[in-house]
C-alpha cells in the first residue's frame, strides 16, 4: 500500500518536472542539450534511412531473384563494379567523418568549462547526493543561477555512482578516489530531476536529487537564506538537516535499525551500556562528548570507528543535533 503510494508519488514528482518535453525527449534546459539532441537526431535519422533502404532492397531482391520453376539456376552476374564499390565506400566514409567532426566539436564544447564558471562540489554517497557551495553551505539539492556556467567537481565517498540530469543531457560516472569535472549552463528556470545511473546498492533507486534553476537574483537570495538555516529554522529542524548533510546518517539510523553506530531512535534520555561494563545516561553532555571525542565512551557492541567532529561542527550545530535527537522518541 505504502509502496504503491510511494511509486505514484514519484511518478507525479517526475511528471511535474517534465515541463514541455516531447514524447521522446525531456525538455532542453541547458545550453548543451540542443547540440546533443541535434547530433543524436541526425545519427538516428541516418540510421533509419539506411535501415529502411537496406531492408527494402533485401526484400525486393529476395522476391525478384528467388528460385522458382523456369529459374532453377542463378544468373551469372558481374564480379566487379568499380563505380558501385567506390560509391558504397565513399558515401558512408563521408557520413561517418561528418558525424565524427560534428560530435567531436560538441564533445569538446561540453568538456571545456568557461573560465568564469561558478564551482559546486558534488559528493555521491550511499544513497544521496550532497552539494557544497563556495561559502561552505552543504545542500541535498543542486541550486544554480540561470544562464551562468556551473562547473561541478564530483567525487564519491564509497562506490561508483552515476550523476545524471536528463534535462541537461548531462551524465557522468562519479568515482571514489578521484575528481570528475563537468560543466553546464542552465537556460530554463525550473526544477529538474537528478538521478543515479550506476547500480550502487539497496538504496540506488532512492538516490534522487533536484536541480533548481533560479531566476536572476533568486540564487543569491536562496544561498543567503539556506546558509543561515541555523538562524531561520527551529533547532530540531536544523538538527535534522545537519544529521542528513554532515554524515551522521551514514552510520546512525533514526528508525531503530542497526548500523555502524547505534541508532538515534529513542536514544536521548535513555541509559546506554558502554564498553567497560558501565552505563551512562544519554543526556546533552554525553551526546556532545560523543560528537567531539567519540572514543571516550563507546556504546557496548560497537567499534570505535567514529571520527571526531571537533572543528567540523560549531557549538550551535551540535546543539541543533541534540535538539533533533530529543524528537526521536
Ligand atoms: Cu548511486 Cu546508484
Amino acid at each position: 500500500m505504502s509502496l504503491g503510494h510511494d511509486i505514484l508519488d514519484r511518478l507525479f514528482t517526475w511528471a511535474a518536472t517534465q515541463t514541455e518535453g516531447s514524447f521522446w525527449m525531456p525538455v532542453e534546459a541547458s545550453s548543451g542539450a540542443g547540440p546533443v539532441d541535434r547530433i543524436f537526431g541526425f545519427i538516428f535519422w541516418v540510421s533509419v534511412f539506411f535501415f529502411v533502404l537496406i531492408v527494402a532492397l533485401m526484400v525486393a531482391f529476395v522476391i525478384r531473384y528467388r528460385r522458382r520453376p523456369g529459374r532453377e539456376d542463378a544468373e551469372t552476374s558481374p564480379r566487379h563494379n568499380t563505380a558501385l564499390e567506390l560509391t558504397w565506400t565513399l558515401i558512408p566514409i563521408a557520413i561517418v567523418v561528418f558525424i565524427f567532426v560534428w560530435g567531436f566539436k560538441v564533445y569538446l564544447d561540453l568538456n571545456t568549462p568557461p573560465a568564469n564558471s561558478y564551482e559546486v562540489l558534488v559528493t555521491g554517497q550511499k544513497w544521496k547526493w550532497l552539494f557544497t557551495y563556495p561559502n561552505g553551505h552543504v545542500d541535498e539539492d543542486l541550486h544554480v543561477p540561470l544562464d551562468t556556467p556551473i562547473r561541478l567537481v564530483m567525487t564519491s565517498e564509497d562506490v561508483i555512482h552515476g550523476f545524471y540530469i536528463p534535462a541537461f543531457r548531462l551524465k557522468r560516472d562519479v568515482l571514489p578516489g578521484r575528481y570528475v569535472k563537468v560543466w553546464f549552463r542552465a537556460v530554463r528556470a525550473g526544477e529538474y530531476q537528478i538521478y543515479c545511473t550506476q547500480y550502487c546498492g539497496t538504496g540506488h533507486s532512492d538516490m534522487w536529487a533536484k536541480v533548481v534553476v533560479h531566476e536572476p537574483g533568486g540564487f543569491e537570495r536562496w544561498l543567503e537564506e539556506a546558509s543561515n538555516f541555523l538562524k531561520t529554522m527551529a533547532p530540531a529542524e536544523a538538527g535534522e538537516k545537519l544529521y542528513r548533510t554532515r554524515g551522521c546518517a551514514q552510520c546512525h539510523s533514526v528508525d531503530g535499525k542497526g548500523g555502524t553506530g547505534p541508532t538515534f531512535r529513542a536514544l536521548f534520555g535513555h541509559a546506554v551500556p558502554i564498553e567497560g561494563g558501565k552505563t551512562v545516561s544519554a543526556d546533552e553532555d554525553y551526546i556532545r562528548e560523543s560528537i567531539l571525542d567519540p572514543q571516550a565512551k563507546i556504546a557496548l557492541g560497537f567499534q570505535p570507528v567514529m571520527p571526531t567532529f571537533k572543528g567540523r561542527l560549531k557549538d550551535q550545530e551540535i546543539t541543533a543535533i541534540i535538539e533533533y535527537l530529543k524528537t526521536l522518541k
